[in-house]
């Protein structure tokens, strides 16, 4: 018999054709997130999950499934599953690594041009009619040439952000756990970056220890003249507090990919022009989602019938 799988998303066709070659495979048919009593209806008697990072499995779930065998995440972020409950249960936990990094970073350095370029303020201005005439002082933004980007969380994302950034010949630097030796790249401490850099750019996972990392201290140590920049977890970020530095003129603006509470946005970030959101869409395109989703698959794939270890957040998991 084969294993039976529930995918909580109706995902790219090839995905599933691949699924269905080796699991018994059911599929939520309707494009919307499901309530937790859906999602735990759907897995009873399940053997594996392919989930997306809007599916809450928490311990609740968790417990209630006891049949659950592997969860397969579509995401690199995995903070949507109580790993510590996984680990208990012995449940493996998948991600997607890699296949995402290059249209992260790609939309990073989008949000970095828009927002010190002015771009949706300036197509906004058109469009309601403003535009009379080119004139020396018109939308005047920031340049970036020269400047210092400062990355804060230095994995596969944020480095593809520096080397994009290199090409705009900024320097960079940036903090993380530990000296990682890449040069030409500094390692700081997160207090130089929020001082020196020009633009902050956010890249690491979230957990309960950087929850509000970025609150009103660090955003009053940055240059007024800063940029913020965010593709990474929206709770990383103090979003009321980054509204108030704002507003106080602190900062001089915010690239905002995901929000606390998605998708509610902070109603004080959606007045401010200097402010560019967008709907958590750091990996949406086409084929990085079809990879995306390929890969969420091969894994359930390794892990009922073959090496089981790549793409594995918690190895524990498989220790007997
Ligand atoms: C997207 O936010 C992801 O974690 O893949
Ligand atoms: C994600 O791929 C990361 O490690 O930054």
């Amino acid at each position: 018999m084969k294993p039976k799988i529930f995918v909580t998303y109706p995902l790219a066709e090839t995905a599933i054709q691949k699924l269905r070659r080796y699991f018994e495979v059911d599929i939520n048919p309707e494009k919307r997130t499901l309530t937790q009593e859906e999602l735990i209806n759907s897995c009873q008697n399940k053997d594996g999950v392919l989930c997306l990072l809007t599916d809450n499995m928490n311990k609740t779930v968790i417990e209630s499934c006891p049949s659950l065998k592997v969860i397969s995440n579509y995401a690199v972020g995995y903070n949507n599953i109580d790993i510590g409950m996984a680990n208990d249960r012995k449940i493996p936990v998948y991600y997607t690594p890699g296949v995402l990094t290059d249209a992260t970073a790609d939309l990073t350095l989008a949000l970095i041009l828009a927002t010190t370029r002015r771009v949706v303020e300036s197509d906004a201005f058109i469009r309601s009619g403003q535009f009379t005439g080119w004139s020396p002082d018109l939308l005047l933004g920031f340049d970036i040439n020269g400047k210092t980007l400062g990355i804060v969380g230095m994995g596969r994302i944020g480095l593809a952000v520096a080397k994009r950034a290199t090409a705009f010949n900024m320097s960079v630097m940036y903090t993380a756990r530990h000296d990682k030796a890449l040069k030409p790249y500094e390692y700081v401490s997160l207090d130089t970056l929020l001082e020196k850099a020009d633009i902050i750019s956010l890249h690491l996972p979230y957990t309960q220890e950087n929850h509000h990392l970025i609150n009103a201290q660090r955003l009053s140590q940055m240059k007024k003249t800063a940029f913020l920049i965010n593709t990474a977890r929206g709770p990383i970020v103090e979003e009321a507090a980054l509204a108030n530095a704002l507003i106080a003129g602190k900062l001089a603006g915010a690239g905002l990919d995901v929000f606390e509470e998605e998708p509610k946005v902070h109603p004080d970030l959606l007045k401010l022009s200097q402010v560019v959101l967008l709907p958590h869409i750091g990996s949406a395109t086409e084929d990085t989602r079809t990879n995306m989703a390929l890969m969420a698959a091969e894994n359930l794939v390794q892990f009922f019938f073959g090496q089981k270890t790549e793409h594995l957040v918690n190895p524990q998991a498989l220790n007997t």
